[in-house]
């Protein structure tokens, strides 16, 4: 059988045929005004209850026989994307099963359009599980479809960041790299773009040699997936994701608990495909190419090796100082290859370095870039998005920490800068001319949040989304 992704759900209606229960979204400054209004029985229980419409706050309200008359839900003046989700929990949490399946919720008039399009990505996102392979009777609340929210940005959000989770939280024994280029293959159907992929031993005939060499210890074999989509006359970007379905250091084996997650070593491809898909479904006006160079860092008797030399697609010989540094192997020949193609943005996804988490913890990618005005733009912008991406330097003061005294550069710098040493060796790969930015992301949500689940997650997705939006649009 081949694989497919889960189906991601859209807890949605567009007409309700259950009764309504209706829920008001309130700021702080709202909630006052709105108590003031309200009968005697519902201002007690807002009273009791201590609501004062902070984010966050939920309120199941009752009328004076019991019955749940309706929800208050605090809300931001600018609200964060995933506030509604605080309701949607709540909601999950507080009222019964039968009682959820016999009602539709809507969104009391109130927010405007921009509120209501969070409002629903945070409703979508908070009915998001992974549960193939384990049995669960959650029932998700179904919102009647805020008519004024933006339901294409709303819908492509929710799929973009539900595809990255559904990727990544995949168990590495089923997603291996045949699988995520299959995946990768239907995002591509999906929106009518063209698919290739080279596989196995035409990676070598093909020159990709370090792509090769990482993957070729697995019995799965390695890959490169290459989708193209959108016109020719419009401003081409590609997007490079890290395909590593499972790290396990290689001959420089891990230890037990830095291996237990790396089935989300593949987190850069997985951003690649969400963003790709987000671009695809709201049709940017650009050129897209996504490559994702795909391998399993695997042992065995054929693992390459620390003291290795490997010819890069470049011509750029690289010694092997750890094979655990494999993230930027295959993913150099990428952008090797993407330069060839000469876009106007290049863009890479990594789950590269322990040391970026070191630096920014888990939620905020490191992020590098070769134009210095993108620096302060996208992460301006990404906190704008609540999306945080922060830069580190290209130090060019480190570039000789990068070398080796076999080849033309090794795949560990010497000293501390772990997460630059990442940035500066992928660098070596762009051509310069070519605007590019490089992503060292964590792909990974540690402790769980209201419409944020705890494994698989996005980190830096919508912020360039936005930057390529503002960028060509
Ligand atoms: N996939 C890891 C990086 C990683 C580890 C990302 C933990 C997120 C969480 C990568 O392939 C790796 O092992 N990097 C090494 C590089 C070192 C050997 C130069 C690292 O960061 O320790
Ligand atoms: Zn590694
Ligand atoms: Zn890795």
């Amino acid at each position: 059988m081949t694989f497919k992704l889960p189906k991601i759900s859209f807890p949605f209606v567009k007409k309700a045929a259950k009764p309504v229960v209706f829920i008001h979204f309130l700021t702080e400054k709202e909630t006052k005004d709105w108590l003031k209004k309200q009968d005697k029985t519902a201002q007690n229980q807002v009273k009791s209850a201590g609501f004062s419409g902070n984010k966050g706050e939920t309120l199941i309200l009752k009328d004076n026989k019991g019955q749940v008359d309706k929800i208050l839900a605090g809300i931001s003046e600018k609200p964060h994307y995933l506030e509604s989700a605080t309701a949607a929990q709540a909601i999950q949490k507080e009222l019964s099963k039968d009682f959820i399946s016999k009602h539709v919720f809507e969104v009391a008039k109130g927010p405007k359009t921009e509120t209501l399009t969070k409002i629903a990505i945070g409703w979508g996102l908070a009915a998001y599980t992974f549960d193939q392979y384990k049995k669960n009777d959650r029932l998700i609340p179904v919102l009647l479809w805020p008519a004024k929210a933006d339901e294409k940005e709303a819908r492509a959000t929710i799929e973009g960041i539900c595809t990255i989770r559904n990727l990544i939280n995949t168990p590495p024994n089923i997603l291996g790299t045949d699988e995520l280029a299959r995946a990768a293959k239907d995002i591509a159907e999906t929106h009518k773009a063209k698919f290739k992929v080279i596989k196995g031993e035409e990676l070598k005939k093909q020159n990709f040699p370090m792509i090769y060499a990482v993957g070729q210890a697995s019995p799965r074999k390695p890959q490169l997936v290459d989708i193209k989509w959108g016109k020719a006359k419009d401003p081409k970007v590609t997007i490079v994701g890290k395909g590593i379905i499972y790290d396990t250091g290689g001959l420089n084996l891990k230890p037990p608990q830095a291996m237990r997650d790396m089935k989300k070593d593949m987190g850069g491809a997985a951003h690649a495909l969400g963003l790709a898909s987000m671009i695809m479904a709201l049709k940017l006006p650009v050129n897209l190419r996504v490559l994702l160079p795909i391998a399993e860092n695997a042992v065995s008797g054929n693992s390459y090796r620390p003291g290795d030399v490997l010819t890069s697609r470049k011509g750029i010989t690289v010694e092997i100082d750890d094979t655990d540094a494999e993230g930027r192997l295959v993913v150099a020949d990428a952008l090797t290859y993407a330069s060839e193609d000469k876009p106007g943005l290049l863009i890479d996804y990594c789950t590269l370095t322990g040391a970026a988490r070191v630096a920014l913890g888990y939620d905020i990618p490191a992020f590098f870039s070769n134009n210095e005005d993108f620096i302060d733009d996208l992460r301006h912008l990404s906190l704008k998005q609540d999306d945080p991406v922060w830069p580190l330097p290209l130090w060019d003061g480190y570039e000789k920490e990068m070398d080796s005294n076999v080849a033309d550069l090794i795949n560990n710098g010497k000293g501390r800068a772990g997460a630059i040493h990442g940035g500066l060796f992928l660098q070596r790969f762009v051509d310069p001319s070519i605007d590019w930015i490089h992503l060292d992301c964590y792909a990974w949500e540690q402790n769980g949040k209201p419409g944020r689940p705890q494994g698989g997650a996005d980190t830096g997705m919508r912020a360039l989304f936005h930057f390529i939006k503002n960028r060509y649009s």
